[in-house]
């Protein structure tokens, strides 16, 4: 077992994920880095690195295929056999009413946004348990959205997947958080990255969350301690809609 603090975290390529890894790094944390292509986590490794972080592995994955899930947490617990931070943030966004938006891309939302999670969380509680019984705790945070709180029109398919997410989180507190491991769902509105660029001409980025904001939530997560069990956080943008994204 690794003497290091050591976190998995899915979609650190970019965005939120690429700067809720850096945030640990500078930590001294050990990091796996997971999302689909190969360099650019080789590229955002050799970064960690120069931040703080202690050994970093790269395991590309792509979220909707399960056994590729499933590989990831298998190499994950091989490599470092702990985990205090289980980062479930890889996610994708898809925008249509309920009227309009496909079977099909629901189907690819739920295989990312809440199965992946979902096989995940599964196999890596006996890593979860025995690093929680070692170390005292272990945290699972994983990224949804306000939307998954609040309905918002459009995201009708998104929505539903963070609001399973959400359940799903804390369903595991109600079963696991005894053992002293817990999770904790951020719940963001627009955040600044490649996701939201689509709005970009009606909502200027430097009027979005940033992603310093998210890691910032993510790092607090990992400094409670087995007692404190935060199951969810609203981060809403300033302004009159406090419940929209
Ligand atoms: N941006 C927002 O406004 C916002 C608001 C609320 C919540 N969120 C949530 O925050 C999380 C991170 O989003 P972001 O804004 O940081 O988006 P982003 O900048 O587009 O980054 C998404 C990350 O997920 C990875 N990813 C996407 N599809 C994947 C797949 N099928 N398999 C494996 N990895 C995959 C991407 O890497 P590759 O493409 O290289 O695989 C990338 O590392 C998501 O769960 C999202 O729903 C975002």
């Amino acid at each position: 077992m690794s003497d290091n603090r050591v976190a998995l975290v899915t979609g650190a390529s970019r965005g939120i994920g690429a700067a809720i890894a850096s945030r640990l790094a500078a930590d001294g944390w050990d990091l796996t880095i997971s999302s689909r292509g190969q360099e650019a986590l080789e590229q955002r490794a050799d970064e960690l690195r120069d931040v703080g972080a202690g050994r970093v592995e790269v395991i590309p994955a792509d979220m909707t295929d399960a056994d590729a899930v499933e590989g990831l947490a298998a190499a994950h617990a091989e490599a470092f056999g702990r985990c205090d931070a289980l980062v479930i943030n890889a996610g994708m966004g898809q925008k249509g009413a309920v009227a309009d938006l496909p079977v099909r891309r629901f189907d690819r939302l739920y295989q990312v946004n809440v199965r992946a999670p979902y096989i995940l969380l599964q196999s890596l509680i006996p890593t979860l348990r025995s690093t929680a019984q070692a170390h005292g705790s272990s945290k699972v945070i994983a990224v949804a959205s306000i939307t998954g709180v609040y309905p918002e029109p459009e995201l009708s398919a998104y929505g539903a997947t963070k609001a399973a997410l959400i359940s799903l989180c804390e369903t595991f507190n109600l079963e696991e958080s005894l053992n002293g491991l817990s999770a904790t769902t951020i719940a963001p509105g627009y955040v600044d990255t490649d996701m939201s660029g689509w709005l970009k001409d009606q909502i200027p980025a430097d009027e979005m969350i940033t992603v310093g904001d998210v890691a910032t939530m993510a790092h607090a997560v990992t400094q409670l301690s087995r007692f404190a069990v935060l199951p969810n956080v609203i981060l809403t943008r300033p302004g009159t809609n406090l419940h929209r994204a």
